[in-house]
């Protein structure tokens, strides 16, 4: 038996830490623990991080094509520390990620419920699409009661990974250092011509089209301490959003 919260914290901490060493995961466990999360609805105060992306219904959402892979990953990490919940260990898997992918540091609150069966799942379609425009990227982020700095700002874990064709269909990464989490993300938006390689979906480029969230991809691009800062701040916040606290 695990002798506190904070003490299985830090052995998870520490056991995905040697998976991202062995296997650079990193960008899919942060796709994974948004994917969680980026469902809710606060309206209804369905969706969001209670760990229902493991169930199949929400896991066959073409969305969320490619995350088994991440899942799988997880799976011997929570069969040796089953007091930790999943819905606590996506997301400790993405900020451990970002942190070991030399990020910022993102506070990090355990206890989060798990749900228990497939019927907490959503519906599909709660998710962004890559070929949504500001205004549908406004109703999909609002609707979880994120605002457009939110948005802007969480765009910036491109900086992480790639598109896989078999995945979503398009292929690349968004930087020349998919597994270095800077700012670099916005630094490529913004050149007019994209540097061969690399990729920009509809939804990365739609930043620019708005004064406001192209100011804040402006900023982003020439300061990195104030892109970590903001991220810090959305990220946490996602990290919770819905969550129903256990302890
Ligand atoms: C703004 C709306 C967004 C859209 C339309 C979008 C779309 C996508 C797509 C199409 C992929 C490629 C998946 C694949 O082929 O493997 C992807 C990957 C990724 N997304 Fe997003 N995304 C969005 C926002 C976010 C946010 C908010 C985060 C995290 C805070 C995030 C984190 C990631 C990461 C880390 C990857 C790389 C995964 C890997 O390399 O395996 N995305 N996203």
């Amino acid at each position: 038996m695990v002798a506190s919260k904070t003490d299985l914290e830090q052995k998870v901490r520490s056991r995905l830490v040697k998976l991202f060493e062995q296997t650079p995961c990193m960008p899919i466990m942060v796709r994974l623990a948004w994917h969680d999360a980026g469902t809710y609805d606060a309206q209804t105060g369905t969706g969001g991080v209670n760990g229902s992306i493991r169930f199949d219904p929400e896991l066959r959402h073409g969305a969320n094509n490619g995350l088994k892979i991440a899942l799988d990953l997880l799976e011997p990490i929570k069969k040796e520390y089953p007091d930790i919940g999943y819905a606590d260990l996506f997301q400790l898997a993405s900020v451990t990620a970002i942190e070991f992918a030399k990020g910022p540091k993102i506070p990090f609150r355990m206890g989060r419920k798990d749900a228990t069966g497939p019927d907490a799942c959503p519906e599909e379609g709660r998710l962004p699409n890559a070929e949504d425009h500001m205004s549908q990227l406004r109703r999909t982020f609002h609707r979880m009661g994120l605002s457009d700095k939110d948005i802007t700002v969480l765009s910036g874990a491109h900086t992480l990974g790639r598109c896989h064709k078999e995945r979503s269909g398009y292929e690349g990464p968004w930087t020349h250092q998919p597994l270095e989490f800077d700012n670099s993300y916005f630094v490529e938006i913004l050149k007019p011509n994209p540097d061969p390689g690399l990729i920009r979906l509809a939804s990365d480029l739609s930043l620019l089209d708005d004064s406001y969230t192209r100011s804040l991809v402006e900023t982003y691009a020439e300061n990195k301490d104030i892109f970590f800062k903001d991220y810090t701040e959305s990220h946490h916040k996602l990290s919770e959003l819905g969550a129903v606290w256990e302890y």
